[in-house]
């Protein structure tokens, strides 16, 4: 993608067009994944109830899917729902199950205007068979889509996958001599996307929360006490801007610029 599109999208003059020209389009992030935090605060500081925040939310996610297929992001990633969050009341994880859904049906068009594939990662097994089925729709119809790949974690937690994945080796017939690092990766639910660059996480708090437990081993982690339902294109540029300044070792050391000595 490209500056123009981007700009296309961008009220002129805006915060946000200043940071889109500070994006550097040649280094962008691959994959980007967010854990979506603060809905549940956002509405308590309006006094609402917390699945108001969820609602809101949805408005941000919109946001986030079109301006990172715009940027030229190859991955998004957005936790939507951990195995942990079936610990909820009742009437709230209905909510989310149900605008889940809703985001589906009325972001297809938008989906597939925007070339972006869509895909589901989690124990998707274990969903009531109307989100399943809504889910389906929106795989299927945006398969056919090259541009971005936009993954929502759903009954999702890191530990679980990781059993899956030891699972799937096992009935694979993989031996121990057979596994390495790359072999294994091979049976995540992300097989054959790369690993988030860039990890997001809104509402300050520090932690990983169970998400990507073996992808984000070298990702850079960008905290914002943004709430999620606040969380829009702007924040997502700023989250760019300051990866793109990061120094990335991967456990080595910074290698110094070659200086050809004697060199004309
Ligand atoms: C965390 O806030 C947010 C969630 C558990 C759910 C996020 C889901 C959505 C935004 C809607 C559906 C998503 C898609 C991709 C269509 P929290 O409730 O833990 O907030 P709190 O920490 O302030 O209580």
């Amino acid at each position: 993608m490209s500056l123009e599109q981007l700009l296309a999208w961008i009220p002129p003059g805006s915060p946000d067009e200043a940071l889109a020209r500070q994006v550097n389009f040649d280094q962008l992030p691959a994959h980007v994944a967010i854990i979506m935090d603060g809905n549940g605060r956002w509405a308590a500081e309006r006094h609402l109830p917390r699945v108001e925040g969820h609602r809101a939310g949805i408005d941000s996610v919109r946001d986030v899917v079109e301006t990172s297929a715009r940027l030229g992001i190859d991955v998004l990633t957005l936790y939507a729902f951990s195995i942990e969050n079936w610990k909820r009341p009742r009437a709230e994880v209905n909510t989310l199950m149900t605008l889940l859904k809703r985001y589906l049906r009325l972001e297809l068009g938008t989906l597939l205007k925007n070339n972006i594939r869509f895909r589901v990662i989690g124990r998707v097994d274990e969903l009531p068979p109307d989100v399943r089925h809504e889910l389906e729709i929106g795989i299927g119809r945006t398969a056919g889509n090259t541009g971005m790949l936009f993954n929502i974690a759903l009954n999702y937690s890191g530990r679980a996958e990781i059993v899956d994945a030891a699972r799937r080796a096992i009935a694979a017939g993989i031996t121990p001599d057979d596994l390495d690092e790359q072999h294994f990766s091979d049976f995540l639910y992300t097989a054959g996307q790369p690993d988030p660059d860039l990890l997001i996480r809104t509402s300050g708090e520090m932690r990983v929360s169970n998400f990507l437990l073996w992808q984000i081993a070298y990702s850079e982690i960008w905290v914002t006490e943004t709430f999620w339902p606040d969380f829009r294109c702007r924040h997502l540029l700023e989250a760019v801007v300051a990866y793109q300044k990061r120094d990335r070792r991967y456990g080595g050391i910074k290698q110094p610029t070659t200086v050809a000595l004697g060199a004309k």
